[in-house]
C-alpha cells in the first residue's frame, strides 16, 4: 500500500449517520481542522454483525480514508471501537504505517465516567453488538473497580433514527422499553452512558423515562475534548492534519439519500460524494 506522507484531513468513520453526532461536536472543538466523513450506510446497521465481519467492514473503511490521505481516523462508532479497534491498533496499523494512528469512542467515556457516578451504578445502553462485546464493563473495570456496569441492548434504535422516525410515537415506546429495562436492574444508576453514537438525537426521549438526577452521557463532546487534548499532547500528529475548515462527506449508499439525512444531523445542507470501500 502506498500511503503519501502528505498532510491531510482527520478520518471520521460510522457505519452510517451516528458519527455525524461525534463530527458535529469535532468541528466546533477543532473548527480549523479539516475533516473526512465516511459512512458506510449501504451496509449498516453493524450493530447486529459479527466480530468478523465489522473488523472487515471497519479496516477496509479505515485503509481507505488512509488512502484519501488521513493520518488519524476516529472510529465514531461504538461497535466498530468495541469489535475492531484493538485489532486494528495491535495487528494492523504496524504492518500498514506505524506513524498514523486510529482512535474509538469507548475509552473517553470511560475515563469520565469515573468522575460523573456518585453511586457507582453506571448504565451503558449500545447496539446489540457493543453489549455483547462487553466492552464498557470490561474498559470501565480496568479504571473504576468500584463501579457496577449495567447493560441493555436496545436493537430498535438505530433504525428508528436512520429511517427518521426517532421524533415520532413509535420511537417513544421502544426507548420507553429498554430504558425500564435498564432502570429494572438497578433503580441506583445515576449514570447513563449513550454508547452508540446515534442515540444522541434520541437523549430527550431518554430523558423523559430517568428521573432527572440520572446523568446522560453523549459522547460527541467527551470525544471532541480528548482529541483537542491528544493532539496538543502529540504536535507532531497536529501537524500532519490540514487546515482550511474543509469538509468532505462520503457515503457507501446513495447520495441523495445521505444528504438529506446529514443534513438532519447537521443542521446544515451537506454535499456527499459516492465511495465504494470493498
Ligand atoms: N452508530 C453505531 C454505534 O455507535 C451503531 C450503528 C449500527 O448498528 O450500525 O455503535
Amino acid at each position: 500500500m502506498n500511503l503519501s506522507d502528505k498532510a491531510g484531513p482527520i478520518g471520521v468513520f460510522d457505519s452510517g449517520y451516528g458519527g455525524l453526532t461525534i463530527l458535529r461536536e469535532l468541528e466546533k472543538a477543532l473548527p480549523e481542522h479539516d475533516f473526512i466523513y465516511l459512512g458506510d450506510n449501504a451496509r449498516n446497521p453493524y450493530g447486529t454483525r459479527s466480530y468478523e465481519v465489522v473488523y472487515e467492514y471497519t479496516l477496509q473503511a479505515v485503509l481507505r480514508l488512509f488512502e484519501m490521505g488521513c493520518h488519524l481516523v476516529i472510529l465514531a462508532c461504538n461497535t466498530a471501537s468495541a469489535k475492531a479497534l484493538r485489532t486494528i491498533q495491535q495487528k494492523d496499523l504496524p504492518g500498514i504505517d506505524p506513524n498514523r494512528r486510529v482512535l474509538g469512542v469507548v475509552r473517553p467515556s470511560v475515563e469520565l465516567v469515573g468522575d460523573l457516578s456518585r453511586t457507582r451504578k453506571v448504565g451503558v445502553l449500545g447496539t446489540s453488538g457493543t453489549v455483547q462485546s462487553e466492552s464498557y464493563p470490561i474498559e470501565i473495570l480496568k479504571l473504576h473497580p468500584d463501579i457496577k456496569v449495567f447493560s441493555e441492548a436496545c436493537p430498535m434504535w438505530v433504525p428508528l433514527v436512520e429511517n427518521n422516525e426517532y421524533n415520532g410515537d413509535g420511537a417513544d415506546y421502544f426507548i420507553q422499553k429498554n430504558v425500564s429495562q435498564l432502570m429494572q436492574k438497578d433503580a441506583h444508576i445515576d449514570t447513563i452512558i449513550l454508547g452508540c453514537t446515534h442515540y444522541p438525537l434520541l437523549k430527550s426521549k431518554i430523558q423523559k423515562y430517568v428521573s432527572s438526577n440520572v446523568t446522560i452521557l453523549s459522547q460527541g463532546p467527551v470525544v471532541a475534548n480528548r482529541l483537542v487534548d491528544y493532539l496538543q499532547r502529540h504536535p507532531e500528529m497536529d501537524t500532519k492534519i490540514t487546515r482550511g475548515n474543509q469538509n468532505r462527506f462520503f457515503t457507501t449508499e446513495s447520495v441523495a439519500k445521505f444528504q438529506e439525512s446529514a443534513g438532519i444531523f447537521l443542521s446544515k445542507p451537506v454535499l456527499a460524494e459516492h465511495i465504494k470501500i470493498d
